[in-house]
């Protein structure tokens, strides 16, 4: 094989003359009978090869031999492109190289697809054979921010004096909300290890045991359906430090997120960012990771609501319900149909019960309110309706009468469809944002408990450690989320570093002591040896990622990705397992039942 020369995006009109090498793939090929020419494409780019049969006969005659994505190596000598040749688009379109010794490194089958028009071929196919959908140019450039992303991460940190130190994958369940993802031992029958959820309790330790600084880029596990930004198996940028409170955690992160925009990027980020409390993102976005590319915040009008004589609004409020809503600028693009079948059907999958609407007309020099509810408000009430959004003429105003919660589940959805729909932002800019005093507890209704927002470790401020004992719902915790667009990348908080207060949680948590001594002992007995005040925080990296690589799919940024129903589609995991490896765990399955059932839904 020839000893390769150059990549194959390298090339350039100031190369004209040079003898070179190149190696690679056949991306495509063209024979015009007296000329053959190949695009040859590795990671880097594509370069055309010419083959001439007045010069170079022999290459020429093997080079009508070769097919998609064959392996071949080949040397010439660069030579630019003719006029009307140059491909503008290429950075290597400008010059070809014309071939005098072609070899065949290797053949290849038939690719179910072609590289180059991969877009068009459904996903599951590309995971299938996930080693031709990776050798995608785009696809190649979205490994290669990726690797760029971590590699950065990791000289920031290291910079600052942060150690990256591995924590178990073979480790005890920790009560971070998700389902856990079980393995069992062999050495200890009927005991099973957890794959962690994250490292948040070893990384804790791991400042009780002074390390001061932690990171670590490392995989998590988290036992839920995956979703468009979920993955069952994902990785985080982990961090934890000592001696320092959400401010220092903040400041270190918001430096971290702009330094990775502007070196990707070459975005220049905006630091100190926004901050939000939690009731704020709330009342103005129904969400807690509001997308902040637009504005259209919503509004409360119950208290214009409650005199109007909309039966459906004045019981509503009655109840203790809200009605809330949105003022879409220049929305009456929406037709009657568009808004009472696509707008309500679409806050119908959010569990609304309907959405209410009014249209802005300016006559002359009035304003008023046009829709079949018109009636019920009084002159006075749309008067003061178009003052709360500040509505003009064209604007349309939408409304959700529920509890507040149940209005919020579906009002934020629906104000971020309509800002895509009337395309109120620029798709390719980036709005990023703090949420701070988040509630530490939510109220679980079904189990009739409290929930922690974010984990059981989180502290609450300090002002409301007393509130512990007499009014747990109205405590505000030490966390912060990171919010760019809309989508949550990171969240951390400061820690419980007092014994007697992280009991107190697990208690309203109901979680008993003899539980909480059972599965996290081990944790308390360290708090009581010294730990020192602490917090950190965790990113997720592939959303991180997918976010940079302008890609609304994860598994578009994770090299060998599970499906929605968590399978790998090249190594057909998960899969069943020979019966001595069952034996020697001590576990037995049911097969049988399972291949009946197999066979009960293939006859019907
Ligand atoms: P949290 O659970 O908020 O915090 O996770 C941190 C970040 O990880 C990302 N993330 C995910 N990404 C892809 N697929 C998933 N299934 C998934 N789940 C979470 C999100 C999220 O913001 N131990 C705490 C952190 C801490 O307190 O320090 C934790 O894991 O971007």
């Amino acid at each position: 094989m020839f000893k390769r020369t150059h990549n194959c995006g390298r090339l350039r009109l100031s190369d004209a003359g040079k003898k070179v090498a190149l190696a690679g793939w056949v991306h495509s090929y063209r024979d015009h009978g007296n000329l053959v020419f190949i695009d040859l494409r590795d990671r880097e780019g594509l370069t055309q090869l010419v083959f001439d049969p007045e010069t170079q006969p022999q290459a020429h005659k093997l080079a009508r031999t070769v097919r998609h994505e064959w392996v071949i190596a080949a040397q010439g000598v660069v030579q630019p492109r003719t006029e009307g040749m140059k491909n503008p688009k290429l950075p290597t379109g400008e010059i070809e190289v014309l071939i005098h010794q072609l070899q065949i490194l290797n053949m290849a089958k038939t690719p179910p697809f072609e590289i180059g028009a991969a877009e068009k071929t459904g996903e599951e196919l590309r995971l299938t054979s996930r080693y031709l959908d990776l050798r995608r140019p785009e696809m190649q450039r979205k490994l290669q921010t990726r690797h760029r992303v971590t590699i950065l991460v990791r000289d920031y940190f290291d910079k600052l004096g942060f150690w990256e130190i591995e924590t178990p994958m073979l480790a005890k369940s920790t009560p971070e909300g998700a389902r856990d993802f079980l393995v069992p031992s062999r050495l200890h029958q009927n005991c099973f290890y957890a794959l962690p959820q994250s490292p948040q309790l070893f990384k804790q330790i791991l400042m009780v045991s002074g390390v001061d600084k932690y990171f670590q880029i490392v995989r998590c596990f988290r036992d839920e359906d995956p979703r468009a930004d979920r993955q069952a198996e994902f990785t985080q940028i982990d961090v934890e430090m000592s001696f320092v409170d959400s401010n220092d955690v903040i400041g270190v992160h918001e430096n971290m997120v702009a330094r990775i925009w502007k070196q990707i990027l070459g975005i220049d980020v905006k630091v100190p960012m926004r901050r939000l409390t939690y009731k704020q993102a709330m009342d103005d976005y129904g969400i807690d990771r509001p997308d902040l590319r637009f504005d259209m915040k919503l509004k409360d009008t119950s208290d214009i609501a409650k005199q109007s004589t909309f039966k459906v609004f004045t019981s509503v409020i009655e109840n203790g319900g809200v009605v809330k809503g949105l003022c879409a600028p220049a929305g009456d693009k929406y037709s009657r149909s568009d808004i009472e079948k696509t707008l309500t059907n679409f806050v119908a999958d959010y569990d609304a019960k309907g959405l209410a609407w009014f249209k802005v007309k300016q006559e002359n020099d009035t304003t008023t309110l046009i829709g079949g509810l018109a009636k019920f408000f009084s002159p006075e009430l749309q008067q003061q309706l178009l003052q709360r959004f500040d509505a003009k003429d064209g604007d349309l105003l939408l409304f959700i009468a529920d509890s507040e919660a149940a209005a919020n589940k579906a009002l934020a959805p629906l104000r971020c469809k309509i800002a895509r729909d009337l395309k109120l932002y620029d798709p390719e800019s980036f709005e990023f944002v703090w949420i701070v005093e988040f509630p530490l507890f939510e109220w679980d209704e079904d189990e009739k408990r409290y929930d922690s927002l974010h984990h059981p470790f989180t502290s609450p401020v300090e002002e409301d450690i007393d509130k512990l004992d007499t009014d747990p719902a109205n405590i505000r915790s030490q966390a912060y989320d990171i919010v760019v667009n809309g989508s949550e990348i990171g969240g951390g908080s400061i820690r419980i570093h007092d014994p007697k207060v992280q009991a107190k949680v697990f208690d309203l948590l109901n979680i008993s002591k003899a539980q909480a001594q059972q599965r996290f002992g081990f944790f308390l007995k360290a708090l009581e040896y010294g730990a020192p005040p602490h917090g950190g925080i965790a990113f997720g990296l592939d959303r991180l990622v997918m976010l940079l690589a302008g890609t609304d799919n994860i598994r578009d940024v994770i090299a060998f990705p599970k499906t929605q129903r968590g399978q790998c589609l090249l190594t057909d995991a998960p899969g069943e397992v020979d019966q001595k490896q069952l034996d020697e765990l001590n576990l037995r399955v049911q097969r049988h039942s399972h291949i009946i059932e197999e066979k009960a839904d293939e006859q019907s």
